[in-house]
């Protein structure tokens, strides 16, 4: 943690363009094509340089930046997306072992086959008893609803406890995915 933390500060566009620089400069220089040990010293610098700046890269693209958002009165009204939610992929979420997991505790109407747990409410109707604001603050973070909640946050890398190392510091949903369980949540009306 403290070296990606050390990392991500020193890693900035810049000093990656000027580690590329180091490297192409000194090739051109007379000492360094005539001398085979100014050679092996661009050599170690340049490779050094070009691990650190992939590893600038790898630390960035492990600790992705969460979407802010604005909870008001129990919802967050702004979507987290720009691209409408779309309903089959939500349902596709809500059913996956992958993604949601929503089935473990709570029965969905058209779940076919699949056997669905019953320590949340059921989804049936979820659409009429909810808004789109509502169901997208319970989806991100229903410890703002409920502080005792089992539900898991889905868009919330803080505060969690044993979480797997593959899992540190990725929400369970992407954005994409929350506004497309919503759009299809919004669809179960009866
Ligand atoms: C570990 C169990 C668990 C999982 C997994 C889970 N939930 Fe829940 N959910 C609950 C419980 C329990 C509640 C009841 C309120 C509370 O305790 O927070 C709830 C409440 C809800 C509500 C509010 C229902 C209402 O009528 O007020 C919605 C909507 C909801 N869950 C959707 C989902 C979706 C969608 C998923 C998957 C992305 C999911 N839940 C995954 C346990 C879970």
């Amino acid at each position: 943690m403290l070296s990606t933390l050390l990392s991500m500060s020193l890693c900035n566009p810049r000093s990656a363009a000027i580690a590329e620089r180091a490297c192409a400069l000194p090739l051109t220089h007379p000492a360094v094509r005539n001398g085979a040990r100014a050679r092996r010293a661009v050599l170690i610098v340049c490779t050094a340089g070009l691990a650190w700046a992939a590893n600038c890269v790898a630390a960035f693209a492990a600790e992705p930046q969460l979407a802010t958002y604005r909870v008001d009165n129990g919802a967050i009204h702004v979507p987290l997306t720009r691209e409408p939610g779309d309903a089959a992929r939500g349902r596709a979420a809500v059913l996956s072992r992958d993604a949601g997991n929503c089935f473990l505790c709570h029965t969905v109407p058209d779940a076919g086959d699949t056997p669905l747990g019953n320590i949340g409410p059921p989804l049936a109707g979820v659409g009429k008893r909810l808004s789109a604001a509502q169901l997208r603050l319970r989806l991100v973070d229903s410890t703002r609803i409920n502080s005792r909640s089992v539900m898991p946050a889905y868009y919330r890398t803080e505060g969690l406890n044993q979480v797997a190392s593959a899992y540190r510091g990725k929400p369970l949903l992407t954005v994409q995915q929350i506004e497309d369980v919503i759009v299809y949540l919004l669809t179960l009306r009866d």
